[in-house]
């Protein structure tokens, strides 16, 4: 017996033409091709309820694809599940693009954004006669509105660059410097704290300062560093205890006390280096090359604790680049190395793992 069969009692399932009448409903969107509607959908078709200026029938949803296809080139509706009995289907999908004209009165953000979209259909002889959309519009503002980075210290260098590159990217960012101003570096959504990393009275000022700028921080990078006994061999207390003070109790004690204000799917990162991987041990720059293999050992630590909350925490070398802790003869400028973190930033990097930009791809301890 196949489940095709009218038995008494019995449930008929969708028949392989309904489900390719349904696929073919969704095609017309990427195909940019309404006319496949007149295909599928009864000429009385019924679409519940009726967006605001719509016509009757097949042809009001024809015009909403024309002109969603003209403004967005790349949208499309990606189908998750088809389910349901003979006549009766039920559509988990998604409408996809990129978010590069104004929609629905929210500004292009230039964003690949995902839209939830839950249907359901009746059909008849194989064809579509009424269908009753809803579409998760809410989740476009969110995924329009701009996410909050924290960057310490963006007075110069790679910092500077990445507070740069975020705030292009829609970003609101939340930047330390240790005079607490930026000169001559000014945008209406970034935002100066003072920070000194080695003194724990400035990080609790800096810290209480956060939650009142900001309702959720999606993008953590510990940037500020120092590298007093880079060109040296035989460690020298102050250095030492400057470098360790900085690059890793004052990342440590800066981290610890922001990780409730992390949002679910929060991104941790520290910029790190290459120079602190065991196996490119080397004589110079004992203390520097300590504090990052400890901070290496810590982004392993803190990924484990926060991996339940969804957050991903993320070393990373930036390459060596021309600022004045790597000097002029540095191959990368700062513009470069951000544009390269930002790329790992976004591509989806197994949180605990050590990211160098240079290669594109993780590194192991
Ligand atoms: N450049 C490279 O080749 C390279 C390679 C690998 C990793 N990195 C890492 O990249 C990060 C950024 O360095 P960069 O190359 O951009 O050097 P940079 O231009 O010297 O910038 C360092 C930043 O850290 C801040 N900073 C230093 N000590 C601080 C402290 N005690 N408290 C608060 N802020 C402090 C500086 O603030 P002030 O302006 O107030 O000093 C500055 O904003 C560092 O963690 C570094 O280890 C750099």
């Amino acid at each position: 017996m196949t489940n095709q069969r009218e038995t008494p009692g019995m449930v008929k399932a969708l028949t392989a033409e309904e489900r390719q009448s349904i696929e073919i409903f969704y095609s017309a969107w990427k195909e940019k091709n309404p006319s496949l509607l007149d295909e599928v959908c009864t000429p009385d078709w019924q679409d519940i309820p009726l967006g605001k200026d719509q016509v009757d029938g097949p042809q009001g949803l024809k015009d909403i694809i024309s002109h969603f296809t003209t403004i967005l080139p790349d949208i499309e509706i990606i189908i998750h599940e088809i389910f349901g009995t003979h006549e009766r289907a039920g559509v988990r999908a998604a409408i996809s693009f990129t978010h590069q004209h104004e929609v629905l009165g929210i500004p292009a953000t230039g964003k690949k954004v995902t839209i939830a979209l839950h249907e359901f259909h009746y059909l008849k002889e194989g064809k579509l006669t009424h269908t009753w959309h809803l579409e998760d519009w809410f989740s476009l503002l969110m995924q329009s509105s701009p996410k909050t980075a924290v960057i310490t210290g963006i007075s110069s260098g790679i910092g500077l660059a990445l507070a740069q590159k975020l705030l292009n990217e829609n970003y609101h960012v939340i930047g330390t410097s240790r005079s607490g101003k930026m000169e001559g570096f000014h945008h209406p959504n970034l935002h100066v704290i003072p920070l000194e990393a080695t003194d724990k009275d400035s990080i609790q000022q800096a810290i209480s300062q956060i939650p009142k700028l900001t309702r959720g921080i999606d993008l953590l990078i510990n940037n500020a560093g120092t590298a007093p006994d880079v060109f040296d061999i035989n460690p020298e207390i102050n250095a030492f205890n400057q470098t360790l003070a900085t690059n890793v109790t004052g990342v440590v004690f800066f981290t610890e006390p922001l990780l409730p204000y992390l949002k679910e799917g929060a991104q941790v990162v520290f910029i790190s280096s290459n120079m602190g991987l065991p196996r490119n041990a080397d004589s110079n720059g004992p203390g520097y090359r300590m504090s990052k293999a400890a901070v290496n050992m810590y982004a392993s630590i803190l990924a484990k604790r926060v991996a339940e909350r969804g957050i991903r925490v993320t070393p990373m070398h930036p390459g060596w680049v021309q600022t004045k802790l790597g000097g002029s003869q540095a191959p990368y400028t700062p513009e470069q190395a951000a544009d390269a973190l930002y790329h790992g930033i976004t591509t989806n990097v197994e949180s605990g793992k050590f990211w160098n930009t240079t290669i594109n791809a993780i590194e192991e301890f």
